[in-house]
């Protein structure tokens, strides 16, 4: 029996997300149609073990985290329950926390992974690399391949080729260490827990033995704490893999990741996809996903790369491509969205334009990702990005909101360039 475990990170993560998570946890916010974690969950669908997955938070329990656990548990097959840390105790301390809930049932092993990316995850070939690659006890980590430059943002490691194990972590190194990075999907026996439960003991001796003025930290770090001490201890080994994978930090990497997981929906579910050849609708350039409660125009065009939520209405001539319209927006006739993210029932006037600068990997780059920036540049301006609008905004007709992230609830009256508005 196999268990997977979601770390989801809670409210005080996921600033970078702002405004898009100040309405709904940023791991339930939909990306090609539906919420980043439920692409996780999917996966391990695919894996005949699994018995039990597990969400690990600080979120309170709220509407629609209950929905969304409710509506995955009726389409899966196994378990998915919500486990919530009493405050935020580190990627590696919630695991301990909840130990015995992991390890009820005896699973042979499980699978942790990181919230907030999107892979096209290799479970299957992981967990048979896992169990073939030693006969003692071991940790495998998931790596891919970065640029020399942004590799400096992830956790980085240094493979012995031959063996495959891990011989160095650094997390995000001040200087080059490798182009081998961590992708937060990890598998586990339950011997992980005698490594974390040293680093628990660690910390609290230090809170019965520290100096009281300067309280040692609570947390405990997965990466820092437990799997860089495990480099060339024969313990760590990483499967490499070349599958499509990104972190989900900004709300521009959304909008890419987005297009990611569309793209593999012509292998994993192409009825996923609204059909280009279709006579009756609208006109579909790329991939689009349509959820079939929306309305749309069959004079408008979609695509590519272009999620259109439940309830949305899009009128005659709208042209949409590279965003996401999340549920209950309204599209006027005319209007333009390139580049942006349109948030719940929002609305854009006839003939205005919404458009936001994509902050895609360089293209002419291997191995390039996305690079999830701060909002402003070192002289205090907006850095060009996506354009946002967050929940119930509305855009009056015949304006251009260009390079903007406008906060929920707002009306707008003109047209606004590389603005924040409150
Ligand atoms: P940043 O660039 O600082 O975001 O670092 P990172 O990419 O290494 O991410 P981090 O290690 O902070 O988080 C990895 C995943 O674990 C994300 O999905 C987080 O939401 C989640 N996470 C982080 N801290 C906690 C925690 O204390 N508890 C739980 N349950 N999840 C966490």
């Amino acid at each position: 029996m196999l268990k997977a475990v979601i770390l989801i990170g809670g409210p005080q993560k996921g600033t970078r997300f702002r405004p898009l998570s100040l309405e709904l946890p940023k791991p339930l916010f939909p990306v090609a149609g539906f919420p980043i974690i439920y692409h996780h969950i999917e996966a391990c669908s695919k894996l005949p073990d699994i018995q039990d997955v597990l969400l690990i938070g600080t979120y309170q329990p709220s509407d629609s985290l209950n929905r969304f656990i409710t509506s995955a548990q009726r389409e899966f097959k196994f378990n998915i329950r919500y486990l919530q840390e009493y405050t935020a105790l580190g990627t590696a301390g919630g695991l301990y926390h909840f130990r015995d809930q992991i390890l009820s049932g005896q699973p042979k092993g499980f699978l942790v992974f990181n919230g907030d990316v999107c892979c096209k995850f290799p479970l299957a070939e992981l967990w048979d690399f896992h169990e073939k690659v030693s006969q003692d006890d071991h940790y495998t980590m998931l790596s891919t391949e970065a640029t020399r430059d942004q590799s400096l943002s992830y956790g980085c490691l240094v493979e012995n080729e031959n063996t495959h194990e891990v011989m160095h972590y650094v997390e995000k190194p001040q200087t080059f260490v490798s182009t081998v990075i961590n992708c937060g999907l990890y598998v586990f026996p339950p011997e992980i827990f005698q490594h974390i439960g040293k680093a628990f003991q660690q910390n609290q001796d230090e809170v019965l033995n520290g100096d009281p003025l300067f309280p040692s930290k609570d947390t405990i770090r997965l990466e820092q704490d437990i799997l860089a001490p495990l480099a060339s201890t024969g313990k760590l080994f990483t499967f490499k893999t070349n599958n499509f994978w990104s972190q989900i930090k900004s709300a521009g990497s959304a909008i890419f990741a987005n297009r990611l997981y569309l793209s593999l929906y012509h292998e994993t579910h192409p009825d996923r996809l609204s059909d280009p050849k279709s006579e009756t609708g609208p006109s579909i350039r790329g991939d689009v996903y349509i959820h079939p409660t929306a309305t749309v125009d069959p004079t408008a065009t979609l695509g590519p790369n272009v999620t259109i939520a439940a309830n949305v209405t899009i009128g005659a001539g709208v042209r949409v491509r590279e965003s996401i319209v999340l549920e209950g927006a309204t599209l006027q006739d005319h209007c333009c969205i390139l580049h942006s993210i349109i948030g719940w029932n929002s609305m854009v006037g006839a003939w205005s334009r919404v458009e936001g600068t994509p902050n895609d990997p360089n293209p002419n780059l291997d191995h390039a990702k996305m690079d999830s920036g701060t909002l402003f540049n070192g002289d205090g301006k907006l850095n060009p990005s996506i354009t946002i609008l967050g929940g119930k905004v509305v855009i009056p007709p015949e304006v251009i909101i260009l390079n903007s992230i406008v906060l929920p609830h707002k009306e707008l009256g003109y047209s606004i360039k590389n603005q924040i508005l409150l």
